[in-house]
């Protein structure tokens, strides 16, 4: 831990939010000096009252900072509980299915009176005002984190420190961001290991600014620096464990996969999220059971129900379909239980640093491998009632559902094997002197799992 906070400690100074904070003017907002800016040999490099405009911002990038930038900066509008509550509300309009989960548990008014009583450090709103404008979609992530994370919270019976805690956190977690070159972090194309390198460190980098917020509680910046970990050990930054990992940490990481499945996954569909149950199922332990246990109940509680999507064709066609899917799952399973073995072999022959990555990676293998086993989805039944011959009018309702069931949860075991391949990718490409041979092996088994994939699409 401390040779990554050393690491990225001169990217919590500056790193790239120089750049943001130039931007900002274009969108109406100035940002400005509010004292003198020296580096650390103690040279000025901006006066008090000046406007961070081009030259400036060029002049702070290329040195490093005496003091953290956002200690030397005021915004022309800053952020306060009012914009964190309209946020909400505007959310709220956009996801309708977020107004039937408050409604059912009586939480929208709960939760705007959270954001009220939080009397957030202008360091936490600085950086808000900053989120909002330069990476919209990551500021409204960050207030649908809040607002689930705090519901959990609550479903979970924590104390109203532990609530705040999670609440504070779950606003400033992905605020890292905005410290790394926004050329890899907003980029669409595909990264190098290099650049994942890059993204991942924003945990760090956000842990750092957290810990230089006066008076913040150190459960904050753990729950910021743990909110790509998992119970399996195979998260980021440090490949924690379950001992290993407070709860609003692993509370922030379940609101960001339900956040990504509601907004991205179901982006151009009727889904809601009374469809995230299957999701649910699949990982009842990725962070932690109570947490598992206290997201299902929300979700039960709320009376969503999942949408019954009528498929294109006829219903025989959509079984006969996702019984071939379920096929080509069964053999990526064979090449996955292959590569676990490579693996566990691997790990043994190899030095430390990279056992800890290549264990991350087993243990997702191994988990995937779980859950498929437990999901039933390969088993001789469900491949025979897919296969039945059936008329439209042996189809009511309740076997839709069920077909729809089984489609989401193709859909997501498919992308955690999608995942593991890119992240077994990733560390290949980040080393050079590990088993040439066994990772020949392992990449056979990766393109066998990406040719067995192509056949779905
Ligand atoms: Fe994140």
């Amino acid at each position: 831990m401390e040779k990554l906070i050393q690491q990225y400690t001169d990217h919590a100074k500056n790193g790239f939010y120089s750049v943001h904070l130039s931007e900002l003017s274009n969108k109406g907002n100035q940002a400005f000096t509010t004292s003198d800016i020296h580096n650390h040999n103690g040279v000025l490099l901006a006066r008090k009252g000046v406007n961070i405009d081009q030259d400036v911002r060029q002049q702070l990038i290329k040195h490093k900072l005496l003091k953290p930038l956002d200690n030397h900066i005021g915004l022309e509008h800053q952020a306060d509980t009012q914009t964190l509550i309209k946020e909400f509300r505007r959310l709220v309009d956009k996801y309708p299915d977020l107004q039937v989960v408050n409604d059912a548990l009586n939480f929208g008014p709960e939760f705007e009176k959270l954001l009220q009583l939080e009397r957030l450090h202008p360091l936490i709103t600085q950086k808000l005002t900053v989120l909002e404008a330069q990476m919209y979609s990551e500021f409204e992530k960050s207030v649908f984190a809040a607002w689930l994370s705090t519901l959990i919270a609550r479903e979970m019976g924590l104390t109203l420190d532990e609530r705040r805690d999670t609440l504070v956190a779950a606003l400033i977690h992905d605020i890292g961001l905005l410290h790394l070159d926004p050329d890899i972090i907003c980029s669409n194309r595909k990264l190098s290991a290099e650049e994942w390198r890059t993204v991942r460190a924003h945990v760090v980098v956000g842990k750092i600014i957290a810990d230089a917020v006066p008076g913040i509680y150190p459960a904050v910046s753990r729950a910021v620096i743990e909110h790509h970990e998992d119970c399996f050990g195979a998260g980021y930054p440090l490949a924690l464990n379950e001992d290993q990992l407070g709860i609003p940490g692993k509370i922030i990481n379940m609101t960001d996969s339900i956040h990504s499945i509601r907004v991205k996954s179901f982006r151009n569909s009727q889904r809601t999220l009374g469809d995230i149950k299957p999701y649910l199922q699949l990982n009842p332990t990725t962070n932690g059971y109570e947490v598992y246990r206290a997201t299902m109940a929300i979700i039960k509680k709320s009376g969503l129900q999942p949408v019954r999507l009528k498929p294109d064709g006829c219903p025989q066609d959509y079984a006969k379909n996702l019984g071939k899917q379920i096929d080509i799952l069964r053999e990526a399973k064979q090449a996955l239980d292959d590569i676990h073995e490579n693996l566990l072999e691997l790990r043994d022959r190899i030095d430390r640093h990279d056992v800890k990555q290549l264990s991350a990676i087993a243990a997702i293998t191994h988990r995937i491998r779980s859950t498929l086993h437990e999901s039933g989805l390969l088993s001789n039944e469900i491949a025979e009632w897919l296969h039945e011959e059936r008329e439209l009018s042996d189809v009511d309702e309740q076997v839709m559902g069920e077909f729809n069931e089984i489609e989401l949860l193709i859909k997501e075991l498919t992308w955690q094997i999608r995942n593991t391949v890119r992240m077994f990718h990733s560390y290949k490409d980040s080393n050079t002197s590990h088993d040439t041979m066994m990772l020949e092996h392992i990449e056979t088994s990766i393109q066998s799992i990406q040719a067995i994939f192509d056949r779905l699409s």
